[in-house]
Parts: structure tokens; sequence; C-alpha cells
């Protein structure tokens, strides 16, 4: 299990000269002094406690201990505590942003992700935001930022991939109403947007489609644990929530045919109730499209998740891929949630 010993090998983890020169004061509206500081090791149930209390929306898992947090985000060895900003006011934890660059291999211009910012709700409109943003846009840039991206999406979401967004990391949520008009007003554009979409499985699955049946005897279902994802990176992003992998195999000819990527969404199904798998890299194989093969794969998929009793799945796709969307709409998806990247230039 993650514990905090894991984080000794990233960076200081104490309060340190480095972190106190950091510190900053600013005299927010109405006279309130607010420091601003990077992390320190004794933050950490602050910020779970911030966090519960900022991020209420659906997108958000609501955190039951400290260990979620350290294991989702502490306890990457990317962790860098200096990219994590926080806000205090009368020695209590205001709000708190955190900041990394993605480290995607095949980005040809570098990205720096604001991934994060909360600030509780009785201390808002106070320009604490504005300022943890300042601070994460200056932190990226020191760190040789070409473009200020805030929202995770693959491949540029370093952190939070199980703990906000959903299944995957779809940027910042429209359901998370504040944060569009702030960032717009700070100088962001919207550049992505993606659907999320649920499908409840404690309904009736009506799937029959006469082009399955050659496909009982053609294909083979399987299962299991990747032995390792498609890059480094990819490992860095999704190995924390260990997915299984689904393929679909030609009997005759041993090739896969459509493969995914498949997991329990657990602080998501604590948060809304409902045990929830998501299901993400959705891919089938060029020569088999267009025949019936993904409706078939997904439809054994969602069997097979069902007799397991999860009762919700998640999927999200790019807003611009309608072929997909469709698709996903005739199995009975149901739009929840619009995801959004901002970005801006340096
Ligand atoms: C979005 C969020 C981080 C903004 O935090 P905040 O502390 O209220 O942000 P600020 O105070 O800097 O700015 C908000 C407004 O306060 C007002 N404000 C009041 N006093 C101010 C001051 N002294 N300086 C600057 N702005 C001030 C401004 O009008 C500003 O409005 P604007 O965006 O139209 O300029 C906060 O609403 C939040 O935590 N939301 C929930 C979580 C969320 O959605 N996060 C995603 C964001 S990435």
């Amino acid at each position: 299990m993650p514990a905090l010993s894991n984080l000794c090998g990233n960076a200081p983890t104490v309060y340190n000269d480095e972190n106190f020169h950091a510190a900053a004061t600013s005299r927010a509206e109405g006279g309130i002094v607010v420091e601003y500081r990077t992390f320190r090791n004794t933050d950490t149930p602050h910020l779970v406690a911030v966090w519960n209390e900022t991020f209420t929306q659906r997108g958000a898992a609501r955190l039951a201990n400290n260990t979620t947090f350290e294991r989702y985000v502490l306890c990457k060895p990317i962790f860098d505590p200096k990219g994590l900003f926080v806000a205090v006011q009368d020695g209590e934890v205001a709000g708190w942003a955190h900041a990394a660059m993605s480290l995607n291999p095949f980005n040809s211009q570098s990205v720096g992700v604001t991934c994060l910012i909360g600030v509780r709700p009785a201390l808002r409109g106070q320009g604490i935001g504005g300022e943890l943003l300042n601070r994460c846009e200056g932190y990226l840039r020191e760190k040789g930022a070409g473009i200020l991206q805030t929202g995770g999406h693959w491949p540029n979401n370093p952190f939070y991939m199980g703990l906000y967004g959903g299944c995957e990391s779809p940027g910042i949520l429209q359901s998370d109403g504040l944060a569009e008009p702030f960032l717009v007003k700070r100088g962001y554009r919207v550049e992505q947007k993606i659907t999320v979409l649920h499908r409840k499985l404690d309904q009736p699955m009506k799937m029959f489609d006469p082009r399955f049946v050659p496909m009982r005897s053609r294909y083979d279902l399987q299962f299991g644990s990747p032995r390792r994802l498609l890059s480094s990176w990819h490992e860095l992003v999704h190995g924390n929530v260990d997915p299984l992998q689904f393929v679909l195999l030609d009997k005759q000819t041993r090739t896969w045919v459509a493969h995914t990527l498949v997991w329990e969404m657990d602080a998501f199904s604590h948060t809304w109730q409902r045990p929830t798998v998501g299901i993400f890299d959705f891919e089938v194989n060029t020569p088999a499209r267009g025949t019936g093969v993904g409706r078939y794969f997904l439809s054994l998929i969602m069997k097979y998740i069902q007799e397991q009793f999860f009762t919700l799945v998640e999927i999200q796709l790019e807003e611009t891929n309608v072929a997909g969307l469709d698709f996903l709409k005739s199995l009975d998806f149901e739009n929840v949630d619009t995801g959004q990247v901002f970005v801006r230039n340096v």
C-alpha cells in the first residue's frame, strides 16, 4: 500500500529553508493576509480537507482519507513538491493548486499543466485562486513550458487520473461551473471538448445483432493484466488505476481484432454509490472496422461487467468523434458531462 515513507525519494518533504524562502504573503481584498508557499509533508490532511470542501460536483471523487491522495498524487515518482502551491490564511489552508510538466515523449512543444485549483468556498472571490494560478504558470514557465494548459487530458495529464474527471482525464468538467469564466478571464481558451458518457447496467441490455452469430465461433474474448502498458508515460499516468486488458482474438489467425483497457473506478464508485467500471483506449483493428466487431466486443465486455455486479460503465470520447458518439448512443450510453481542456500561450 502507498505510504508516506514512499515520498522520501522524491524531494524535500519537510518544512525547509527552500520553501521558507518560497513563501510569500499577499494582501487579498478586505486586508486579509494570505501566505503562499509550496508543499510540505504535513499539508496532506489539509489538502484532502480542502479537496472535499471544494470539489463537490459530480466529477470529483470524495476522499475518505489521506491514503487515496497519497496513492494517486504524492507517491508518483514525478511528484515535485515545488509544483504544488498552498495558500494559507490565519494558519489554515485556504486553497491549493498543482502544476506539473507533461513528460509525454511525443509532444512537439513542451506542455505545462495546471492540473487543478481549489479555493475553500468561504474564501473565494478574494484573488486567492488567481494568485495560485499565477504561481502555477510561473513554475511551468521556469520549467520551459511552451504551452500552458489547465485541466489534464491524455497525453498531458500527469496527475489526478482516478480522482478527478472519471474514467479518463477530460480536462476540467463543465459541471465545475466556476472554472470556465475564471480561466477565460485569465487568457485561456477552450482547446478541446470531451464528452463523458454513462451506461447503467442495472437495466436490461438488448444487444442482439444478427452480425454477432458468426462472430461467436470466430472470435475469442480474453482478458488479464497487461504485462506492460504502451510506454513509460502511459505507465506513469494510467498505472495507478491498474487496468485489465480485454482483447478480442481471431481464433484462426491468433491476431487481435479489438482491444481495450478496463478499470474499477473505486474512488468514484464510493462517491456515486454505484459500483462503476471505466473503459478507455478502446480500439478495433483497422481491417475489422465497419463489420459490427466494436459493438460485439463492447457488448461482451458489458455483459461480463454486469455479471460481476457492476451497475455503471463510463466511457469518454472527444466531442469531434461523431461516429464514436453515435456508436455509443446506439448502445444506450447517455451524455452526463463535458470536459474542457483550456490552453493559453506562454
Ligand atoms: C475557480 C476557483 C479556483 C477560483 O478561486 P477564487 O479564489 O474565487 O478566484 P479569484 O478570487 O482569484 O477570482 C474570482 C473572482 O473574484 C473576484 N475578486 C474579488 N477580489 C479580488 C481580488 N482582490 N483580486 C482578484 N480578484 C478578486 C474577481 O472578480 C474574480 O472574478 P473574475 O474571474 O471575473 O476576475 C474557485 O471558484 C474554486 O475553487 N472553484 C471550485 C473548484 C474548481 O472548479 N476548480 C477548477 C478550477 S481549475
